[in-house]
C-alpha cells in the first residue's frame, strides 16, 4: 500500500499536463512529462528516461536559447516557423536551429508519443494506415526498416504530407520532418542515448519494445487535426 502511494505521488510530481508542441516560442524550456521516469519500463528504463530528458533534451533547449539570444528578430516566430524556414538563415545559425531547434521539437513530440497505458490504433487512423501500407503489420514493418536503416543517429517518422498522404521516412541527427514540409504524427528516436543503457547495440530490440508504449490516442489526435488541407495550411 505504502509503495502504491509513493508511486502515485511520484507520478504527480512528474507533472500532469501533456506538453504542447505547437506554437512554442523563445525562451524555450524543458517540458514536464505526464508520466514518471519509470512508467515506460520495461520498454524504456527509468535511468535512460531521466538522462534523456534532463541531460540530452535540456542540452538542446539550452543551446537553442543561446543561439537565439542575439537574434531578437526571430523571437516572435514559433519553433515550427523557425524549422520550416531554417535553410534561409546563415549557416552557423542554420546549423544551431536545425540541431537544437529540431532536437527540442522532436523530443517534445517524442515524450507525448509514448504512454504507460497500452493502446492500439483504431478508427480512421487505423483505416488510413491499412489503406496506405496494406495492413498495420506492414506499416510497422516498413517503419521498423526506416528505424533500423538510420546510419548513426536519427529518427524514424510517420508523417502526413501536403496532399494528406501518410509517409514513412528516416531523418538524420535532429533534422525535423517539419523542415521538409511534412507534419510528424509518430516518431522514434534511434540515437544511442535513447536506448544504449538497456539495449546496448541491439537497436531492433529497442524498436520492438517501443511499440508497446506508443501513445496511439495522441497519434490519432494529430492525424485528425492535420488530415484536412485547411488544417495543414494553418499549422
Ligand atoms: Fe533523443
Amino acid at each position: 500500500m505504502k509503495k502504491a502511494i509513493i508511486s502515485y505521488l511520484f507520478v504527480l510530481c512528474a507533472g500532469v499536463a501533456q506538453a504542447t508542441v505547437e506554437g512554442l516560442k523563445y525562451p524555450y524550456s524543458l517540458p514536464k512529462l505526464d508520466y514518471s521516469y519509470r512508467a515506460l519500463s520495461p520498454s524504456i528504463d527509468a535511468r535512460t528516461m531521466k538522462i534523456h530528458l534532463t541531460k540530452h533534451h535540456q542540452g538542446y533547449v539550452n543551446n537553442l536559447n543561446k543561439a537565439l539570444e542575439s537574434h531578437p528578430e526571430l523571437h516572435g516566430l514559433s519553433l515550427e516557423e523557425l524549422l520550416r524556414t531554417v535553410n534561409r538563415h546563415p549557416k552557423p545559425l542554420r546549423n544551431a536551429l536545425k540541431n537544437n531547434g529540431g532536437g527540442h521539437y522532436n523530443h517534445t513530440l517524442f515524450w507525448n508519443m509514448m504512454s504507460p497505458h497500452q493502446t492500439a490504433p483504431s478508427g480512421n487512423l487505423l483505416a488510413a494506415l491499412e489503406a496506405t501500407f496494406g495492413s498495420l503489420d506492414a506499416f510497422k514493418k516498413q517503419f521498423n526498416q526506416a528505424a533500423v536503416s538510420v546510419f548513426g543517429s536519427g529518427w524514424a517518422w510517420l508523417c502526413i504530407d501536403d496532399k494528406g498522404t501518410l509517409v514513412i521516412l528516416p531523418t538524420n541527427n535532429q533534422d525535423s520532418p517539419i523542415t521538409e514540409g511534412l507534419i510528424p504524427l509518430l516518431g522514434l528516436d534511434v540515437w544511442e542515448h535513447a536506448y544504449y543503457l538497456k539495449y546496448q547495440n541491439k537497436r531492433p530490440e529497442y524498436i520492438d519494445a517501443w511499440w508497446k508504449v506508443v501513445n496511439w490516442p495522441y497519434v490519432q489526435k494529430r492525424f485528425e487535426r492535420f488530415s484536412t488541407p485547411q488544417s495543414r495550411l494553418s499549422e
